[in-house]
């Protein structure tokens, strides 16, 4: 296969590459990403300079980029991730992610509709479980749960959604798409939750938890997630989509608990003294109270389970930020584009606030 990637420079396009490039020399790998303040190429430096790997920096809102890659590369696949991806920002700045998520999908079908003939190459869309809102106590999201999105971003994502399936219905194109639940991992942007946390933990700084901290997420590895991307590509179904989760919602406050206690653990500090610094901060406007992914779908038809139990991936996911205390700087600092500068040309360089004790990252 040839396979488009796009997003490949974000937390989970580059872990998925850096999965599948050495795992299958036998297909061929384009990695599309416009480089924006989530990108780092730093998380690729495993795969740089594999033959069966290529980047090309292209905004996938320029219709005649998008085109003229398509018309370049010819892929027969495309794993579509590039998206603005964080609700914090959408609410500070909604556009960006009309125009990437909603615009820039669009241009995508287009480009592979002008490529491919009818009823050839897949294109798999890269969803999230938001697009169907809050839940209630003891529900879970199907397939089936009507979509109810309430943030800018959760919004974007569902009409991408919706843009993707009418392609297949309309054109006759192979798609499948998969919602997935909350990542967590290494070499995750530490404007989300979980390595926000464990920075501020290791720096001893305010940990801002929103509202009461009584939120549920469905928190899954990005490996695991990277995995069933992977399934769904090779033995989905075209037309179906695919819920991706955990079986671990928790509550926030309890994720930042667990926290407190695994960075006690591995730094031999209090623990007291590190659950102390949790403040309750205002909460974000139109929060989902509850997320839980039932993903007996993609279990039953896919076999596919999550293999990584939350407690230890979550150590382990401590353990990496430790070790990767340099990264993690880069990031904080800014410096992690100055390579992007120097080689690329870039279209947002905003790095994370110094202030985050209190409404969390500042977009
Ligand atoms: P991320 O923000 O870490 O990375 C996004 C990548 O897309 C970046 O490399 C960025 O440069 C690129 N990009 C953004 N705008 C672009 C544009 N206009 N043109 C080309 N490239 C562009 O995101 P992520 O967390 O890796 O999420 C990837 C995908 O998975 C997204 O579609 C997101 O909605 C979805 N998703 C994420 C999660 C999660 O928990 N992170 C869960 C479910 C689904
Ligand atoms: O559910 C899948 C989604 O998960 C993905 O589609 C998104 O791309 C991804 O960003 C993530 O969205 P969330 O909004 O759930 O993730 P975030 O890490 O921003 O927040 C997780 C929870 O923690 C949420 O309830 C808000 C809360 N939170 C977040 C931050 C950054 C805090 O309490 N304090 C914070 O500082």
């Amino acid at each position: 296969m040839r396979i488009l990637v796009t997003g490949g420079a974000g937390f989970i396009g580059s872990t998925l590459l850096n999965t599948l490039v050495p795992r299958h020399p036998e297909h061929q790998f384009l990695n599309v990403d416009v480089l924006t303040y989530a990108a780092n190429p730093a998380n690729l430096a495993v795969i740089e300079g594999r033959e069966n790997y290529e980047f090309e920096q292209v905004d996938i809102t320029d219709e005649a980029g998008v085109r003229s890659v398509f018309d370049k590369w010819r892929p027969n696949c495309v794993i579509h991730l590039a998206a603005e991806s964080h609700v914090d920002r959408s609410i500070h700045g909604p556009r960006a992610f009309m125009l990437t998520n909603i615009l820039g999908t669009f241009n995508l079908l287009e480009a592979a509709r002008a490529t491919w003939t009818e009823g050839e190459g897949l294109f798999h869309h890269v969803s999230t479980d938001e697009v169907y809102g809050s839940l209630a106590d003891g529900e879970f999201f199907s397939e089936d749960s009507p979509y109810d999105p309430s943030s800018p971003y959760s919004a974007s994502k569902a009409s991408s959604d919706h843009l993707v399936r009418s392609h297949g219905r309309t054109y006759n194109m192979p798609i499948r798409i998969s919602n997935c639940s909350n990542n967590y991992g290494p070499m995750q942007f530490p404007e989300k939750l979980i390595p926000l946390m464990i920075g501020n933990l290791l720096k001893r700084r305010p940990l801002p938890v929103y509202g009461r901290g009584l939120n549920v997420r469905d928190w899954l590895h990005v490996s695991d997630h990277c995995e069933a991307i992977w399934a769904i590509v090779q033995h989905g179904t075209n037309g179906e989509s695919y819920n991706v989760g955990g079986n671990c919602p928790m509550r926030n406050i309890d994720v930042v608990y667990t926290l407190c206690a695994l960075v006690a653990e591995a730094t031999g500090t209090d623990e007291d003294e590190l659950r102390s610094l949790v403040c309750f901060v205002e909460d974000r406007p139109g929060h989902d109270l509850r997320y839980a992914v039932d993903a007996s779908k993609i279990a039953q038809e896919l076999g596919v389970v999550p293999s990584r139990d939350f407690s230890d991936g979550l150590r382990s996911t401590v353990q990496w930020y430790l070790q990767n205390q340099e990264w993690v700087q880069a990031v904080t600092d800014g410096s992690y584009r100055d390579w992007i500068e120097q080689n690329y040309s870039s279209r947002a360089t905003a790095t994370i606030s110094k202030d985050t004790s209190k409404n969390g990252p500042t977009p």
